[in-house]
């Protein structure tokens, strides 16, 4: 039987979703706050409604006699769409409300990685009272990370000793209007991601990929949602060995164990420390940028995972192409902090060469492309090493143009990866 699968959500993520879905048999719907044109263009249908609005969601997967439902972004998670969608028979592929905590309330996940003793845990505290948690500040032995409970799109943290002082962070949460607040052990390394596809107690784990958060070449500036990631073409990174992705994979097969009737993607933000990777966040999620970097080589049909997870059938067993990935963003100019929504830009998607482009946050309108307040597009490129893969995405980037819109070199250049490694070898004292 054909399927007919309801994309929630409108930025790279889920052009790299549409894109995975666009050979399966699969009619593709999609519906998200903006037009991105790269979904359009694969997609038999697209609406533009509010995703984190249950019922305009579910409405829609019934016009459309939706099959099935895949979540993109966290915030429609967080606002009950899942559960809106099971609840018509629609399966969505994405955890209920009450699963998705572990990404949307960071109190709750601290305290269900302590609960069930999940290896990986960094010592904290969680606060209701910020008085209380400047206390806290001043009285621990070492730096701290401050992080809000709630989703701030990765932007809300403050890590001590690294983004600012401890009198900053103080000042930042006198200053904030938080109800409540994780205080934790600052971690010290180097960060990768691992995400797996989960369902019915089983999962199925992907390559590692490490995102670049800060806003600037050479790691400065403000956290963004993610400039842009690498892969290599094995499951691990230049800068660990395979017995860190074991160990992260661990954790996440723990947590699997720990939660009951997860379904989607679990997708695990570990820091490689010197004494093994501890997490940093668990997403409830693909992560944007990564899902750029794990679709495209993915061999196993992704509708057959989605397929699998409904039915209550085993997983099939995931393959990869052995090839490394550089993902590049271009973002609007001032993001994150004052991101010019509203400019027209010109992004000449076919003239990508040998990458994938990836459309993100922007809105396509009859009279053109126009940017939103996040990220505008990303190009993929995909070869046999990551330095082969990041000219490849450069070049992209320059045929497709960036007029207008700002990109981080960096990523995925030999010399970067280099400090990387660098980093590590110094912390294990290598
Ligand atoms: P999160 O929203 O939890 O992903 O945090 C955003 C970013 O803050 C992470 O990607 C890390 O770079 C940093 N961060 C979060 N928690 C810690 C921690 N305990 N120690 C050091 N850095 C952290
Ligand atoms: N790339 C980080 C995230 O998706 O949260």
């Amino acid at each position: 039987m054909s399927e007919t699968v309801l994309l929630v959500g409108g930025g790279g993520r889920e052009h790299a979703i549409a894109r995975a879905l666009a050979d399966s048999d699969a009619d593709l719907y999609a519906c998200a706050s903006n037009r991105n044109p790269g979904i359009a263009a694969v997609a038999e249908g697209v609406e533009t409604l509010d995703t984190t609005n249950p019922a305009a969601v579910t409405t829609y997967a019934r016009e459309v006699d939706a099959t099935l439902a895949v979540v993109g972004p966290e915030a429609p998670l967080a606002a009950g769409v899942a559960d809106a969608l099971d609840d018509a028979g629609v399966y969505a592929f994405g955890p209920r409300e009450a699963e998705a905590r572990i990404e949307t309330d960071k109190a709750f996940q601290r305290r269900f990685m302590r609960e069930h003793d999940i290896p990986g845990c960094p010592d904290f505290e969680t606060f209701e009272d910020m008085d209380a948690a400047c206390e806290y500040i001043d009285e621990y032995d070492g730096d701290l990370a401050v992080k809000p409970a709630g989703l701030t799109g990765g932007k809300g943290v403050r890590v001590i000793g690294d983004q600012c002082t401890a009198d900053e962070a103080k000042e930042y949460l006198r200053a904030s209007d938080y109800d409540r607040v994780v205080l934790e052990e600052r971690l010290v390394g180097e960060e990768f991601t691992v995400q797996a596809f989960v369902a019915n107690g089983q999962l199925r784990v992907t390559p590692a990929v490490q995102d670049h958060k800060r806003a600037y070449e050479g790691d400065e500036g403000p956290n963004t949602g993610g400039m842009g990631s690498y892969s290599d073409a094995s499951l691990a990174l230049p800068f660990m060995d395979e017995d860190d992705y074991d160990d992260a994979v661990d954790v996440l097969r723990a947590t699997v164990e720990a939660l009951d009737g997860y379904k989607g993607v679990l997708y695990g933000q570990f820091m490689l420390t010197d004494e093994g990777p501890k997490v940093v966040e668990f997403n409830a999620r693909f992560g944007d940028p990564e899902a750029m970097n794990t679709l495209p080589i993915l061999n196993t049909d992704f509708l057959d995972v989605l397929t699998a997870a409904r039915d209550d059938v085993p997983l099939p067993q995931l393959s990869f192409r052995p090839k490394a990935t550089v993902c590049k963003y271009a973002v609007p100019e001032g993001y994150p902090t004052d991101p010019e929504a509203g400019a027209k830009v010109t992004i000449d998607a076919e003239n990508a060469g040998d990458a994938i482009l990836y459309y993100a946050s922007v809105d396509q309108r009859e009279d053109g492309i126009y940017t939103t307040t996040s990220r505008s597009y990303a190009v993929v490129g995909v070869a046999d090493s990551i330095a082969e893969a990041e000219e490849i995405a450069e070049s992209a980037l320059e045929r497709a143009g960036t007029e207008g819109l700002r990109v981080r070199h960096d990523i995925g250049t030999a010399e970067l990866v280099q400090q990387r490694i660098d980093h590590v070898d110094e912390l294990r004292g290598d």
